[in-house]
């Protein structure tokens, strides 16, 4: 991708990162530069194990609290050999990158004493106010989600919630995998991350993040188990991911500031939920996110905004993506729809955003129901472009449609038939070469294009607008 924006956005992440060494002989041009050889050390000379029985908890963090501290300080690479490492939560520090090597698995304890106290620390990987850190090396880490199911259920597992003790309240309360909070050159890369039991790779109040060729699995029927969830941080580039699991795929969520300058590309996603989702969590900004080349499949949802606190939106392209989406069970939210962006008061109390300026360029989707653009009286769509789009509509599960989903909060789910473009309260809408077929194998009509509901749909121009049934074979 060579586009000028996410040229600028590589060099913004990758020259920080520079003195941490590539994962693989690296070529000649990065090899050159003038840093500091990085200290290597095993974790098997400092004890581990690798059984996958004992914990090898000890042996990993005196492996990292080995790792020189004193300045100049060098990158310093925690080797896990081929091996499963049970462990309860560790701790990076500074200039540490776990290097997970091909045939090793750190595998997260599944007892509530394997995490700290405090419920918002609780991941199997922790790093906190560090600088230069990452995860690498071809391996697994894995949370042993499965373990944490209480009663499986194909439309939705019932969870383990650790929530006796108090220090976390609801049905939630589970350890994450991979955790990054206020860190400075994150670098994750040619890794697996498996079995969450709750969210997965968490990038909070984190600058300068750089995620490439990681994998993503996660049980499908597991609430909860979102793929990568960045929070409340700026310049952040994910590449080449591969993303298979229950809940969202990739989130975006601004609790305490603002989400400025993401980047994701190359990626493969399949979720029970949504794949791309900016909320629900949005007290605060969203500016500048790019989603480029991305194959989404067998999903709740596509792309959605779901801003529900006050949160602004502005400045978001989706480009080059291929989408189909089809009904799950409800309890999921999501309604097939490819595209959906809604900005409404989460409750009546809450504060309403704005969404303007979205563009989706060369979108192709194939999909049970249509795209839902529903803006609320406070909190205006505007000025969103759709150019050069296929949609296709075309009925595969057996679900009943009929209902327009505002979950969560606002007016939850409503009855309301399937159109091609459902629009309320926007303000500057241009589509431009967008063609939608409908299959002609429904029982019933519903090939309906446009819904606007009435009177708060202003400046709205189609270029090159079409809309037919087609004959689907049997
Ligand atoms: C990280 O920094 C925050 C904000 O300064 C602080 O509240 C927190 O205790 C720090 N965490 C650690 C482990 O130092
Ligand atoms: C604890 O979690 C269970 C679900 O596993 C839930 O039914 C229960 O209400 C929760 N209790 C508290 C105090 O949060
Ligand atoms: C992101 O940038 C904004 C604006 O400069 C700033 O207020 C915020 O603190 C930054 N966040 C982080 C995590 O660096
Ligand atoms: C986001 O990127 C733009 C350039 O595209 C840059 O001007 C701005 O400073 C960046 N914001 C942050 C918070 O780094
Ligand atoms: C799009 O992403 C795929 C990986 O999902 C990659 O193989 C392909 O080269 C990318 N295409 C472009 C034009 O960058
Ligand atoms: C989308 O589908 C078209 C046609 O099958 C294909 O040429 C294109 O590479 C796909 N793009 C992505 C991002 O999956
Ligand atoms: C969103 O924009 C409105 C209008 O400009 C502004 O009043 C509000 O403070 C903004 N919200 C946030 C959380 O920045
Ligand atoms: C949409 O379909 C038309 C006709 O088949 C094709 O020319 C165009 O490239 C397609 N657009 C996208 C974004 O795939
Ligand atoms: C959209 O697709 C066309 C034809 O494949 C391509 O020339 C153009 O660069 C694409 N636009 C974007 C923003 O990627
Ligand atoms: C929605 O439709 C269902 C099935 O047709 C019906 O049972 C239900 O009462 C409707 N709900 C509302 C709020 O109209
Ligand atoms: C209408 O919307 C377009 C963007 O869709 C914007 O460029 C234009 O300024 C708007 N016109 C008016 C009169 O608001």
């Amino acid at each position: 991708m060579t586009t000028p924006i996410l040229q600028l956005i590589f060099l913004l992440i990758l020259s920080p990162l520079r003195q941490l060494p590539p994962s693989k002989p690296a070529t000649p041009t990065r090899i050159q530069l003038p840093h500091p050889t990085p200290t290597t050390l095993s974790v098997t000379d400092f004890g581990a194990i690798g059984d996958g029985i004992h914990y090898d908890t000890e042996a990993i963090q005196s492996t990292i609290n080995s790792c020189p501290t004193t300045p100049p300080t060098k990158a310093c690479h925690v080797n896990f050999p081929p091996g499963i490492y049970l462990t309860a939560t560790i701790h990076l520090k500074s200039n540490v990158v776990l290097n997970i090597q091909e045939g090793a698995t750190l595998l997260g304890g599944t007892k509530l004493e394997d995490y700290p106290k405090e419920f918002n620390r609780w991941y199997v990987v922790l790093a906190e106010n560090a600088s230069d850190v990452g995860i690498t090396g071809g391996g697994v880490v894995d949370g042993q989600g499965l373990k944490f199911v209480k009663r499986f259920n194909e439309r939705k597992n019932v969870m383990v919630s650790w929530n006796s003790t108090g220090a976390c309240l609801g049905d939630e309360c589970r350890p994450r995998l991979v955790g990054f909070i206020g860190c400075t050159n994150v670098k994750v890369w040619n890794v697996r991350l498996s079995e969450p039991a709750y969210w997965c790779l968490h990038i909070v109040q984190c600058l300068n993040t750089h995620i490439s060729d990681v994998s993503i699995y996660g049980d499908f029927n597991s609430p909860n188990n979102d793929g990568i969830d960045i929070e409340d941080s700026n310049n952040t580039l994910i590449t080449r991911c591969h993303i298979d699991t229950g809940d969202d795929a990739i989130c975006p969520k601004t609790y305490t500031g603002p989400i400025y300058n993401l980047t994701a590309t190359d990626c493969w996603i399949r979720t029970k939920s949504s794949a791309i989702k900016l909320g629900s969590a949005s007290w605060f900004e969203f500016k500048g996110l790019v989603f480029d080349n991305i194959t989404i499949v067998d999903s709740h949802r596509g792309l959605g905004l779901q801003i529900r606190d006050g949160g602004n939106v502005s400045d978001i392209t989706f480009s080059n993506i291929n989408i189909s989406t089809r009904y799950y069970d409800p309890s999921w939210w999501g309604r097939a729809e490819p595209i959906y962006v809604t900005t409404c008061p989460r409750h009546s109390s809450s504060k309403e955003g704005s969404i303007s300026n979205l563009q989706f360029i060369n979108i192709t989707t194939n999909s049970e129901n249509g795209v839902f653009l529903s803006g609320s009286k406070g909190g205006l769509l505007s000025n969103l472009r759709f150019i050069n789009m296929n949609l296709t509509f075309r009925r595969w599960t057996t679900y009943p449609g009929g209902l327009v989903d505002y979950r969560p909060g606002c007016q939850g789910l409503v009855n309301h038939s399937a159109a091609g473009i459902i629009m309320e309260h926007i303000e500057g809408f241009e589509v431009e070469n967008v063609n939608m077929r409908w299959s002609d194998y429904q029982n019933e009509p519903w090939d309906n294009p446009l819904d606007f509901r009435p009177s708060t749909v202003n400046n709205i121009s189609f270029l090159n607008f079409h809309s037919a049934l087609y004959k689907q074979m049997k």
